[in-house]
C-alpha cells in the first residue's frame, strides 16, 4: 500500500524515479509525485491520479537532479488530491512515507500550536514537519530524522531529502517493507525488490525498526536503539521478464494463464517423484503429528485458500481446522490451540492484518507456519517455518496466480499431515500425488473454456447482481468466484453455501438473475442440483462450472456449463478456479473497467 523509491544517484534520477514508480503502481495508484535535491534546492512534481499524470507534469516541467525520492499513493488520511499527494514538504526536508503515523493527531498539534503550519489532511505531513522542527533546532540532517522517529507510533516506511544535504537520502521502516539497493556509484531504495529491479538485484531486505542513511557511494544501516548493524546481502530473484506484460492485454490475463507454470513451481518442491510421496519442511510436519486443531489465518482471496484447505485438513487429515479472518482474528483474544498449531497465508506476506494475527500467535507460543509467495517478507521472516509458494511476482491487483499456488501447497499440507497422523494409506498418496502432478497439464486445459467463457460473461456484463453457489470445499470457490467478480467488474456479486439459500438469500432471486454454480460431480452434488432446481423454478440463469460426470448429470438443469478437466477432491477446487478468474477477467473486459488496477484497491494492504 503506497510505493516508495529512492535513488541517490550518479546520474539524473527523475525518469529513473518514474519507471520505478511504474513497477509498484499495482500498491496503489491515487496519485503520484517526485522530489528531486539538486543544489539549487528541492523541488517537486505531484499529481492526482495514475503515474501518467504525473508523467505528462514532469514533460511540461522537467526535475534535473541526482538525488530523488517518488511516491505513488492509496489514500488512507486524506482525499486523493494533489495537495495530499507526497512527497511532503517542510523547510529543507521532503519525505514520501508508507504506512500510517497513528499518532499524527497529537504530533500535528503540537507542532501547530508551535506556529508551524500544514497544508495536507495527511498523517504523513508531521513527518517532515517534525524533521524539519528539529533541524530548526539546530540539528543536523541525521540527528532530525533520528529524533523525530522516535516520536512516530504506527507502522510506515519512510525516505527523505534535504535541500541542504542534497546527496543525502535517508529511510526508515518499522512495519511496512523497505529495500535497501546496491548500484555501480548509486544506492536505492524501494518498496519491494520490484522497483528496484531495472536498477539492481543486489538488495539488503531492511529489518524492523532499521533506518539507514546513504549516498551514491555510501551507506550505514542503523537498528532501533540507533546501533550500526550489518544486514544480509542477497540476489533478488526478481528479474525484468517476470515482471513484463508480454503478448497479453492485461497483467491479470497473464497471471491466469501462467498457473501452468506458477502451479508447476509450487508443488514440485514438495514432491518426491522417486517414492511419489510429499514432503514438506521437517518442522511442519512435526507439528502435524500430534496436533489437536489448527487456526488458519489470512485476508481476502488467502483467505478462501485457507478456507478451502478446511475441507482437506478435515477429511483427508482429520483434523481440527479453523479458518479465520486476520482483521477479526487479532482484536478477539482468541483461544489457540493447545498442541496444534497456526497457519498464515499471504501472497505479499507484509497484510497488516495477518502480520498483527502471526504475531499474536507468536506471543502466544503458538508455533506458526507461513504459507507466503514473498519469502523475504516479513510474515515470512517472523514464521517459525515457512513454506513458500513460488507464483513469482503477481502484479494484477486481483489475485490469481496466487490463489491456485496457495491452494496447491495447502492440499500438500493436508497430505502431509494426513500421513504423519496416520490416516493416509500409502496408495492413496500416490493417487494424489499423481493428481497434484497433472495439475499444470490440466489448467492448460482447463484455460480451453476462455472463448465460450467470453461469451457468457458478455451476457453477465450487464447485470447488476450475479449470484455464486457452491456446497462443500467448493463453498470457498464461490465465495472466491464473487470476490474475484466485483473487484475487476464492480457488479455486485456474492458467494453463498448452496445449502443457506432458503435461509434468506433465495428473496434475491429474481427472472433471469444469473447464479455461478461450482459443482463438479461428488457426494454433494445432487444436494447442490436441487438447489439448482429451486433458483431455476424462479427464473434464475444457471450457470454451470463442472465435469463432465457433472454436466451430463445436471443435463438440461443449466442454461450454460463451463466443462472442467476431470480431477479428484484436491484438483478439482483448484482448476474451478481458472474458470472463475476468467468470468471476472471477461466481464471487466466488457465493462470496460480498469482490470490491473481497480478502483479503490491495492495490492499489498499494509495498513489495516
Ligand atoms: C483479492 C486479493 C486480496 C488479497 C488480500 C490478502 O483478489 O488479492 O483479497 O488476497 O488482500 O493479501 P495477501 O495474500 O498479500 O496477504
Amino acid at each position: 500500500m503506497c510505493g516508495i523509491v529512492a535513488i541517490a544517484g550518479k546520474d539524473e534520477v527523475a525518469g529513473r524515479l518514474v519507471d520505478g514508480l511504474k513497477r509498484l503502481e499495482y500498491r496503489g495508484y491515487d496519485s503520484a509525485g517526485i522530489a528531486v535535491a539538486a543544489e539549487g534546492g528541492v523541488e517537486r512534481r505531484r499529481a492526482k491520479g495514475k503515474i501518467v499524470n504525473l508523467q505528462e507534469r514532469l514533460t511540461e516541467n522537467p526535475l534535473k537532479g541526482l538525488t530523488g525520492i517518488a511516491h505513488t499513493r492509496w489514500a488512507t488520511h486524506g482525499a486523493p488530491n494533489e495537495t495530499n499527494a507526497h512527497p511532503h514538504m517542510s523547510g529543507s526536508v521532503a519525505i514520501v512515507h508508507n504506512g500510517i503515523i497513528e499518532n499524527y493527531r497529537e504530533l500535528r498539534e503540537d507542532l501547530e500550536g508551535r506556529g508551524r503550519k500544514f497544508e495536507s489532511e495527511t498523517d504523513s505531513e508531521v513527518i517532515a514537519q517534525l524533521i524539519d522542527a528539529y533541524m530548526e533546532e539546530g540539528k543536523d540532517p541525521v540527528a532530525a530524522f533520528e529524533e523525530a522517529l522516535k516520536h512516530f507510533h504506527g507502522a510506515f516506511a519512510i525516505a527523505a531529502i534535504f535541500s541542504n544535504d542534497p546527496e543525502l537520502v535517508i529511510g526508515a521502516r518499522k512495519g511496512s517493507p523497505l529495500v535497501l539497493g546496491y548500484g555501480e556509484d548509486e544506492m536505492y531504495l524501494g518498496s519491494d525488490a520490484i522497483a528496484l529491479a531495472p536498477l539492481t538485484r543486489d538488495v539488503t531486505y531492511l529489518e524492523e525498526g532499521d533506518w539507514v542513511v546513504l549516498r551514491r557511494n555510501s551507506f550505514d544501516i542503523r537498528n532501533v536503539r540507533g546501533e550500526r548493524v550489518n544486514r544480509a546481502r542477497v540476489t533478488s530473484a526478481v528479474n525484468d521478464a517476470l515482471i513484463e506484460r508480454g503478448e497479453y492485454d492485461h497483467f491479470m490475463l497473464k497471471e491466469i494463464h501462467e498457473q501452468s507454470e506458477s502451479l508447476a513451481r509450487s508443488i514440485m518442491p514438495y514432491i518426491n517423484q522417486a517414492t511419489q510421496t510429499v514432503s514438506v519442511p521437517e518442522a511442519a510436519e512435526t507439528l502435524f503429528a500430534d496436533a489437536d486443531r489448527a487456526v488458519a489465518i489470512a485476508c481476502g482471496t488467502a483467505f478462501y485458500a485457507a478456507f478451502t484447505a478446511k475441507y482437506w485438513f478435515e477429511q483427508i487429515a482429520r483434523l481440527a481446522f479453523e479458518p479465520d479472518i486476520a482483521s477479526e482474528f487479532r482484536y478477539r483474544r482468541p483461544v489457540l490451540p493447545q498442541k496444534g498449531f497456526s497457519l498464515f497465508v499471504s501472497q505479499s506476506g507484509e497484510t497488516a492484518d495477518t502480520l498483527a494475527a502471526l504475531r499474536y500467535c507468536r506471543e502466544n507460543r503458538t508455533p506458526a507456519i507461513a504459507v507466503v509467495n514473498v519469502p523475504e517478507s516479513s510474515i515470512a521472516r517472523e514464521a517459525a517455518s515457512i513454506v513458500p509458494t513460488h507464483a513469482g511476482p503477481e502484479i494484477g491487483v486481483a489475485s490469481t496466480k496466487a490463489f491456485t499456488a496457495q491452494l496447491s501447497v495447502l492440499a500438500v499440507l493436508a497430505l502431509s499431515a494426513a500421513k504423519a497422523r496416520g490416516h493416509l494409506l500409502p496408495g492413496d498418496e500416490m493417487n494424489y500425488v499423481r493428481s497434484l502432478l497433472a495439475l499444470p497439464r490440466k489448467v492448460t486445459e482447463a484455460l480451453e473454456c476462455a472463448g465460450q467463457v467470453r461469451e457468457i460473461a458478455r451476457h453477465i456484463a450487464g447485470k447488476r447482481d450475479v449470484l455464486f453457489l457452491g456446497r462443500g470445499r467448493y463453498y470457498p470457490l464461490a465465495l472466491e468466484g464473487a470476490l474475484k467478480l466485483k473487484e475487476v467488474s464492480y457488479i455486485h456479486a456474492e458467494g453463498y453455501a448452496a445449502g443457506e439459500l432458503k435461509h434468506g438469500p433465495i428473496a434475491l432471486i429474481e427472472k433471469g438473475l444469473p447464479v455461478v454454480v461450482v459443482a463438479p460431480k461428488d457426494e454433494l452434488f445432487e444436494k447442490t442440483i436441487s438447489n439448482v432446481e429451486e433458483v431455476r423454478a424462479r427464473g434464475a440463469e444457471i450457470i454451470l462450472i463442472s465435469d463432465a460426470a457433472g454436466i451430463k448429470a445436471a443435463g438440461k438443469r443449466a442454461d450454460h456449463v463451463i466443462l472442467l478437466p476431470d480431477g479428484d477432491d484436491i484438483s478439482l477446487p483448484i482448476l474451478s478456479a481458472v474458470p472463475l478468474q476468467l468470468l471476472a477477467y471477461y466481464v471487466a473486459l466488457t465493462r470496460g473497467t480498469d482490470v490491473d488496477q481497480p478502483r479503490n484497491l491495492a495490492k499489498s494492504v499494509t495498513v489495516e
